[in-house]
């Protein structure tokens, strides 16, 4: 089965409306180049709505950051999946380290949350991955292992779901893991999602992020079971997130 790539950017808590800008050269830049991979921005949610109006029919999609696993209720703050939906988001990132790290997020929540994500029609991009000491221990398939094992609904399918493997000391750091140690993990991933999902695993995409630029994205997004790659700081500026696109240039 093929897997077409998906190269997303993760804009975290940055960008305000005149951010849009950088939506429109993306935009126009896509409609010139098509490449062979789709291509999601993630922004905050206050402009969520204003950037799928305006890339609406374009070959840009838009995706929320994080979604409660309710649809609606008392929860000063959050934001429910059918929520994003109706702003024109077609998937949300669930289980980022962040969220995990400063909001104590675990497993068993993120799994809720992917399944609020399906329930609306939403892809759910599920993101695992290990610390430093982590690695350091040797521990790394085992930490991978339990989050996939925890964090993936039943139910999982090559449509709605993505995983993301970014390994929380190359997030915004500069740093990145070898190409032999990224097909480490993926191929462990995929191994795991086929025991779980059967056939259906050869279509989800597993998608590397964690310091991905302009001058490392081909090496990586060219590895084996790379099926492209979730970026942060680098899809902020039209220019670099294209460069990054550009991997995938037919
Ligand atoms: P980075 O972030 O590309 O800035 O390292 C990646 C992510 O957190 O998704």
């Amino acid at each position: 089965m093929t897997r077409k790539p998906l190269v997303a950017g993760n804009w975290k808590m940055n960008g305000l409306k005149a951010s849009v800008s950088e939506a429109k050269r993306l935009m126009a830049a896509l409609a010139r180049n098509r490449p062979r991979c789709e291509v999601l921005v993630c922004p905050p949610a206050t402009v969520l709505a204003l950037f799928a109006q305006t890339t609406k029919g374009s070959l840009v999609r838009i995706g929320g950051q994080d979604c409660h696993p309710a649809a609606s209720g008392a929860y000063t703050g959050d934001i429910g999946a059918e929520m994003l939906k109706d702003a024109g988001a077609r998937a949300v990132i669930v289980g980022h380290s962040e969220r995990r790290q400063y909001h104590g997020e675990q497993d068993a929540l993120v799994r809720a949350k992917a399944q609020a994500a399906h329930r609306a029609s939403l892809a759910a991009i599920i993101c695992v991955g290990e610390t430093a000491p982590e690695r350091d221990a040797g521990e790394t398939l085992a930490i991978v292992s339990r989050q996939v094992g925890g964090s993936l609904p039943d139910g999982a399918t090559a449509k709605n779901t993505i995983l993301a493997y970014e390994p929380v000391w190359a997030i915004g750091t500069g740093r990145t893991p070898t190409g032999d140690e990224i097909i480490a993990v993926h191929q462990s991933i995929r191994s795991l999602l086929a025991r779980r999902f059967g056939a259906e695993a050869e279509g989800m995409r597993i998608l590397y992020g964690g310091s991905v630029k302009p001058d490392n994205a081909a090496a990586i997004l060219r590895l084996p079971d790379v099926d492209g790659a979730l970026v942060g700081g680098a899809s902020l500026k039209a220019r670099d997130f294209l460069d990054i696109v550009s991997v995938y240039a037919r």
